[in-house]
């Protein structure tokens, strides 16, 4: 078949003041809160107490950075013990919505050991039981509230690795996408969310995946965030700059959501194991460099991808490359401390992992591209 199919079941509640919205997304179930511990100092948590009343259960705080196996081992069975039935609400970034992913569903057995059993014999869990949930994002960045995706950690053994589930019952129920939320995130995590976005949506683009209702997604994605970042780490609390990114990061999300993502964000994960790279960063500074391996792999995708910065712009991955530098991103691997050897392999690894293999030029000429990184 020639065709392309699109799908994606999250219900979307998008505006400044959304948040407001989540009684209604709830429809009088009980909901068990999961986000990140500076929710309570910002005053959020208490606005999530406020809000939901006799309807909260527990508010679980001490989501963390990158989920880790060793997390949900110490906490997963006594989850399951006291909730049923009820509604998981995942406020935060990334690792908040991943988290309340990964703590949503159980098999017939019921142990995290199982669901981990499978993440690491290759296979996806056989979820016998799920929590509904719905997703607040409060950065505008990981399209997670629009995914099925969620990326589990595990340093602790002698060869660390990252794993991801996706089931269908990890599609959340709904998104409430308040980009007022945003207000209080750091000047690096406000870049580095944006950046993430832009890598969604341009990784959709040079993906083997994608299709008319992704590319016109991503390019709108991808254009907003290069027009609207600068201004926005300049100007942080801009209500319209701040909207402009969630819708965005929304986009880039529902793009990426039908396509997954590819090559840059391969590389990203041992950036991140071996050198500790915040996500944002780790799966946005190889982009130049990952757009110049896609040019000339398919003519369709150079045509999209084109889009993003006009047809004027014959070497758009040098305007990348400069709006990057822009807001203070090298994309150099040299300046992460990764000499040339390791960023040939780590980049020919990437391309032989699950999302490199969505990467539209499955042999691109390494050499020459390294070459020019300088
Ligand atoms: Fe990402």
């Amino acid at each position: 078949m020639s065709g392309w199919a699109f799908h994606n079941p999250v219900s979307v509640r998008f505006g400044w003041g959304a948040l407001e919205s989540l009684p209604q997304a709830l429809a009088g179930r009980d909901a068990v809160v999961v986000t990140y511990p500076e929710a309570a100092a910002t005053g959020l948590e208490a606005r999530l107490r406020a809000l939901l009343g006799p309807r909260l259960r527990e508010v679980v705080a001490d989501v963390e950075p990158n989920p880790e196996v060793s997390w949900f081992r110490a906490r997963y069975g006594a989850f399951w013990q006291r909730h049923g039935g009820c509604v998981l609400v995942a406020v935060g970034g990334g690792s908040a919505i991943d988290t309340a992913k990964l703590l949503q569903i159980a098999t017939s057995e019921g142990s995290f050991e199982d669901v981990f059993a499978a993440l690491a014999a290759g296979r996806q869990p056989a979820v016998a039981r799920a929590f509904a949930l719905v997703a607040v994002p409060t950065t505008a960045g990981t399209g997670s509230e629009v995914t099925p995706w969620a990326t589990l950690w595990d340093r602790s053994s002698a060869a660390p690795k990252k794993f991801s589930l996706h089931v269908r019952e990890t599609w959340p129920e709904a998104a409430i996408v308040d980009p007022s939320l945003a207000l209080s995130a750091p000047a690096a995590v406000t870049r580095n969310s944006a950046l993430d976005a832009l890598s969604h949506a341009l990784e959709s683009v040079w993906n083997v995946n994608a299709n008319p209702v992704s590319d016109t997604l991503a390019v709108e994605a991808a254009r907003t965030v290069v027009a609207c970042l600068p201004g926005l780490l300049a100007a942080p609390a801009d209500r319209a700059l701040r909207t402009e990114m969630s819708r965005a990061s929304l986009l880039a999300g529902l793009a990426f959501s039908n396509t997954r993502t590819a090559l840059a964000h391969s590389i990203s994960y041992e950036m991140t194991l071996r050198h500790g790279l915040p996500h944002g960063l780790a799966c946005s500074f190889p982009l130049p460099l990952v757009w110049r391996l896609a040019h000339g792999a398919d003519t369709a995708r150079d045509e999209v991808l084109g889009r993003v910065f006009g047809p004027e712009a014959a070497r758009p991955w040098e305007r990348l490359a400069a709006f990057l530098a822009e807001v203070g991103v090298s994309t150099a691997f040299a300046d992460y401390g990764v000499g040339p050897d390791e960023a040939r392999g780590m980049i020919v690894h990437a391309l032989d992992g699950a999302r490199g293999r969505n990467f539209v030029n499955p042999a691109p000429a390494l050499d020459e591209a390294l070459a020019g990184q300088g």
